[in-house]
């Protein structure tokens, strides 16, 4: 039995993962995260299980297998160590992690003997669309390239990490490093530079679009989410690929999506 504690128990995200994950024959929820300043710290999320802030991350992860983080950055890069430190696999959803932070984990989990799955998008069609990102790069190393993103109106980080991911991947196949978010004014002409735009509204789940535009003619390449319930079942996945893995390193969905 897979025995997971959920941080973010009270989001759109978690609160899906936690309803999935008691539906799994082969899974636990043994233990919800939330803020202490939420309110709802103490009390019973689901029939046997209370929600803990915080403070109460280490004495849950000595009892689970896997903790998944769905929160916010700055609070995922306190949190996440923590759990580690205690014994648990990780799962960590929660998007605009630093990559210093990422590399930081592997340390700690080879030192704990656990491993972990980090990714912004939980999506199996987003990674194909990474790969794709990746293969048109390569193709086409002068084309310049713009990302547009588009989320829904509380969606508290921009660019989305989806987004940033893309232009990482760019950069390193051509080595254009300087990402530009959103333009404004007098601006000049456009230099070697990845432009990157988020557009915030309405219940959108979640769309990328990645434009690469050379002369007379352009590819564009865009995925877009129907429903957030694709990101909860990834994490299912992701959740059953990182419990038994205990080899000390940090993973992506792809290897979990065996692309
Ligand atoms: N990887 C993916 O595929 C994917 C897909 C969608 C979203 N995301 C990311 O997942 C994260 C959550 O998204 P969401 O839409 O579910 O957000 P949300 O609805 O705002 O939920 C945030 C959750 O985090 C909790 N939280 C906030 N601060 C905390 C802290 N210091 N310690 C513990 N818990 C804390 C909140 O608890 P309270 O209720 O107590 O405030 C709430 O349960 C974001 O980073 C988002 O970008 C990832």
């Amino acid at each position: 039995m897979i025995d997971v504690a959920v941080a973010g128990a009270t989001g759109k995200l978690g609160s899906m993962i936690c309803s999935l994950i008691r539906e799994q024959k082969d899974m636990r929820l043994v233990g919800a995260v939330v803020s202490a300043e939420g309110g709802r710290s103490g009390t019973e999320l689901y029939p046997g299980i209370k929600a803990v802030g915080p403070d109460g991350i280490a004495e849950l992860c000595r009892h689970c297998t896997v903790y998944v983080d769905v929160t916010k950055a700055s609070a995922a890069e306190v949190n996440v160590p923590i759990a580690i430190k205690a014994g648990a696999n990780v799962v960590l959803g929660t998007t605009g992690i630093s990559p210093e932070f990422v590399e930081r984990l592997g340390p700690s989990l080879k030192e704990n003997g656990r491993s972990a799955v980090v990714t912004p998008n939980f999506s199996i069609g987003v990674n194909v669309f990474w790969d794709t990102c990746r293969s048109l790069a390569k193709a086409l190393p002068e084309y310049e390239v713009e990302i547009i993103e588009m989320h829904h109106d509380r969606k508290k980080d921009a660019p989305s990490g989806t987004a940033l991911r893309a232009a990482q991947i760019i950069s390193a196949e051509t080595g254009v490093d300087r990402f530009v978010c959103g333009r404004e004014g007098i601006v000049g002409a456009r230099g070697r530079e990845i432009g990157i735009h988020s557009i915030r509204a309405g219940d959108i789940v979640g769309e990328h679009t990645v434009v690469f535009a050379g002369h007379n003619e352009r590819i564009e390449l865009t995925h877009k989410a129907h429903s957030r319930e694709m990101f909860a079942e990834g994490c299912i996945a992701a959740i059953r690929w990182v419990a038994s893995r205990n080899d000390g390193a940090v993973h992506g969905m792809d290897e979990v999506a065996g692309a």
